[in-house]
Formats: structure tokens, C-alpha cells, sequence
């Protein structure tokens, strides 16, 4: 079939599998061209198939020639109807791993689930022994919780205000403003069980109870912090307070790995686009002026570019990983250098539907969204034929 683009809102309803190839083939060719990092080998990623989950694995993998499994919830092709990208995505990060002769297994289900953890637990059981690395970079807006089988709602709202703020329709350039309504209590604590640390905890407590992670065993899950145009509906709204508890959960799950000398660490990361951020109002409006003062510096990174730093300057370097006053790795360090972010203050408050395709990278956060999706590479015949029906070889 012909693959278009079909946007709606914030997402995009279909995929190119052979532009989603392109994307993780890029990613690869930027790890391989860093050289090799002496790293984990074996590795698993929960929320593995789409950014900073898919740039770990593709670090892991082509960085330090690990063995991955790869844990996502992703929608498969049918005929007529593309799959969802992080499926095509794991398709040719498996492709390219045999080829390299790396071991990949995928796992596509809800990592909150039992079914999928002890799905998990028997591939490792089978085939890997045991797991140095768990990365844990999920990105839901739902989560069943695994006890009760309450089905919570995260929610992305202020605390104790209506915000009321700048935001922009990426697709129009329409720069307006935009009101949340404060979250009650049960917003938050919704927002916690969704986005919180307990499933990571439940994920380290029954790989440990299995006895299927290695001595010295690390994991990481990823956090945001930003800056303060986007504190009340981010830091300090309701997904914050899930992105603390998820903080807080490293030095609990720190403790639980004492035994076997294992480590918890959270990862600031920097704001980037993927189809997380793009749901999240004020943020589009925020990056794209972020994307132009960082291309400007020379200091701009997409995922692949954030996780191999993490790996090769933080995690990786033979000497105690640097940690923050609060125990965190900032690989934010250039989103968050003062000159960039005294100049997004500067050019927020200047932001009009007329100035900011100069002031702003809007073309570059469009280009960013729609390669998410397989879409806008060069080097892709989108007017060709695609086949549509691309499986993840490990996935039956
Ligand atoms: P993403 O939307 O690109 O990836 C989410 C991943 O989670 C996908 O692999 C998806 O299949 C998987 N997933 C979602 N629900 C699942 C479920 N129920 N079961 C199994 N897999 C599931 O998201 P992104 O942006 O890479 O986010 C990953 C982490 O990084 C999140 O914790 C996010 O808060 C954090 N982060 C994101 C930043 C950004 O600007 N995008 C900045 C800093 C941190």
C-alpha cells in the first residue's frame, strides 16, 4: 500500500515501516560512529520500541554489543492498516541485531501486567542467565494495576491554580493561550500510580526474587525537570509529583539491591519530541524555541545523541557515576546551562503566531514528530509501495 501521513491532533494514525527502518538505521550509524563503550551485555528495556527506551536498547546493543530484551506495547500491522511505529521500529532494530550477530528478543504486552513480567522472567530464565542493565522508560497515559485491576488515569494538570499560559498547534504555527484547571487529589494520586516508581519496584523486586539479576546490577528509569515556563504543568503539576515518587523509588529499590552490591539510578533527561511530550500542552511551544537556541550553540541532542552521552560520560566511564544533590545523573546539563535558559525566557515572552517561525524551530520540532512516525526521511520513496505487514522476528 501507498503510506500517508494521517495526523490527528497530537498523534499520528499511521506508520511507513521502511521510513521507521531509516530511523533506527540512523541511530545505529551515530552509536557505531562513537565508538564502543564497555557497558552492560545484558540488557533488558521496558519500554523499549519508541525514544529514550529505543535509544538504550539501540546504546546497549550497538554501544556495548549487549544482548537485549525489549518489553513495549505496540500495535501490529493488519491488512490495509499500518502497524504503530514502535513496532516497526523493533521489526528493524531485530533485523539489524541478527545482523550483527546480537542476541534480541521483544516482548510486545502491558509491562504492567503479571503475564508479561513472568514472560520476561522466562526468557531470561532461558536463554540469558541473568540481566546487568534494566532500563525503565515507559511512557503511558493508563495503567491496570496488577492487584486490584483498577484501570488509574494519569492526568497532566497544575496543583492548587488554573495555569494559564502560552502554547502552540505544532501543525498550524498557531501560537494562543491555553488554561488548565487544577487537579483534585485523586488526579495526582492517579497520576502516581500511572507514572510513579511502583511498577519499576515491582519489576526489580521479582527479577531479584527470580535470582535473575547479576551481581552489581543497575537500572535506570528516566525523569524531567525543566524549566520554570513549564513548572505548573510539569515539575510541579501532577505528572511531577509522579516523576518524585519515581525519584524517590531509585533509593528504595537501592536498598532492596544492597545484597547483590546493585544500584537504582534516575536520568534527567532533556526535553525532547517523541509522542509522550507532544500530548503535553505549553511543551511543543517550549521545545521549539529550545531546539533553535541549542542548534544555534551547536549543544542540540535527540534521544540516541542523550543516551549515548548518558552511557559513554556518566554511566560508563570506570569512575563513581556523578550524581546530582539529590542523587540524580543530569543529562540535562545543556538544557539547563543558564545562557540557554535566561534566552527561552527571553524569547517566550516574545512568541506570536507571527514571529516564531523565525524566533522559534518549528520546522524542527515538525520534522521531529513526523519522523517519529517513519515519515519526512530522506532517501525513503514514500510514493512507492510499502508493505505494510512487517513482523518483529522474535514475536510470533
Ligand atoms: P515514548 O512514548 O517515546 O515511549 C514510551 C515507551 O513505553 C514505548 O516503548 C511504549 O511502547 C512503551 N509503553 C507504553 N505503555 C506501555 C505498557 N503498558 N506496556 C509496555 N510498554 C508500554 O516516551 P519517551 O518520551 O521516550 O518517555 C520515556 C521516559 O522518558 C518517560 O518516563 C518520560 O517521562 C521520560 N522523559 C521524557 C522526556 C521527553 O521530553 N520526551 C524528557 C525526559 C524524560
Amino acid at each position: 500500500m501507498i503510506i500517508e501521513p494521517r495526523m490527528r491532533g497530537f498523534i499520528c494514525l499511521t506508520a511507513h515501516p521502511k521510513g521507521c527502518e531509516q530511523n533506527v538505521k540512523k541511530q545505529i550509524e551515530y552509536v557505531k560512529s562513537k565508538g564502543p563503550i564497555d557497558g552492560a551485555k545484558r540488557v533488558l528495556v521496558v519500554g523499549a520500541s519508541t525514544g529514550f527506551g529505543l535509544a538504550s536498547r539501540i546504546s546497549s546493543a550497538f554501544g556495548c554489543g549487549a544482548s537485549t530484551i525489549g518489553v513495549f506495547f505496540e500495535k501490529p500491522p493488519t491488512e490495509g492498516k499500518t502497524a504503530s511505529p514502535g513496532w516497526y521500529n523493533s521489526a528493524a532494530f531485530e533485523k539489524e541485531a541478527q545482523n550483527a550477530g546480537l542476541y534480541a528478543k521483544s516482548i510486545n504486552g502491558d509491562a504492567f501486567s503479571k503475564d508479561v513480567k513472568q514472560q520476561v522472567i522466562d526468557t531470561i530464565k532461558a536463554d540469558l542467565g541473568q540481566i546487568d542493565l534494566v532500563i525503565y522508560s515507559l511512557a503511558s497515559p493508563v495503567r491496570m494495576h496488577p492487584d486490584t485491576g483498577v484501570l488509574h488515569r494519569s492526568s497532566l494538570k497544575p496543583i492548587g491554580g488554573t495555569f494559564t499560559n502560552k502554547t502552540v498547534d505544532f501543525h498550524t504555527g498557531l501560537v494562543s493561550q491555553v488554561s488548565i484547571e487544577p487537579a483534585v487529589q485523586e488526579d495526582i494520586d492517579n497520576t502516581v500510580v500511572v507514572m510513579g516508581g511502583e511498577d519499576w519496584a515491582m519489576w526489580m523486586n521479582d527479577l531479584k526474587a527470580a535470582n535473575l539479576l547479576a551481581p552489581g546490577a543497575t537500572t535506570i528509569a528516566y525523569s524531567y525537570i525543566g524549566p520554570a515556563v513549564t513548572e505548573a504543568v510539569y515539575r510541579k503539576g501532577t505528572i511531577g509529583r509522579a516523576k518524585d515518587h519515581l525519584e524517590a523509588t531509585a533509593f528504595t529499590i537501592t536498598d532492596s539491591l544492597k545484597d547483590i552490591n546493585g544500584k537504582a539510578f534516575v536520568s534527567v533527561n532533556k526535553a525532547l519530541v517523541t509522542q509522550a511530550s507532544s500530548a503535553i500542552p505549553v511543551i511543543p511551544l517550549y521545545i521549539s524555541l529550545l531546539y533553535k537556541i541549542m542548534k544555534a550553540n551547536g549543544i542540540h541532542e535527540g534521544c540516541i545523541e542523550q543516551i549515548q552521552r548518558l552511557y559513554s560520560q556518566r554511566l560508563y566511564t570506570g569512575k563513581e557515576v556523578p550524581t546530582d544533590s539529590e542523587g540524580r545523573i543530569r543529562i540535562d546539563d545543556w538544557e539547563m546551562r543558564d545562557d540557554v535558559q535566561a534566552k527561552v525566557a527571553e524569547l517566550w515572552t516574545k512568541a506570536t503566531t507571527e514571529n516564531l517561525s523565525e524566533i522559534g524551530d518549528l520546522p524542527g520540532y515538525k520534522q521531529d514528530f513526523l519522523n517519529l512516525f517513519g515519515f519526512g526521511f530522506d532517501g525513503v520513496d514514500y510514493d512507492a509501495e510499502a508493505d505494510e505487514m512487517v513482523l518483529v522476528s522474535s514475536i510470533e
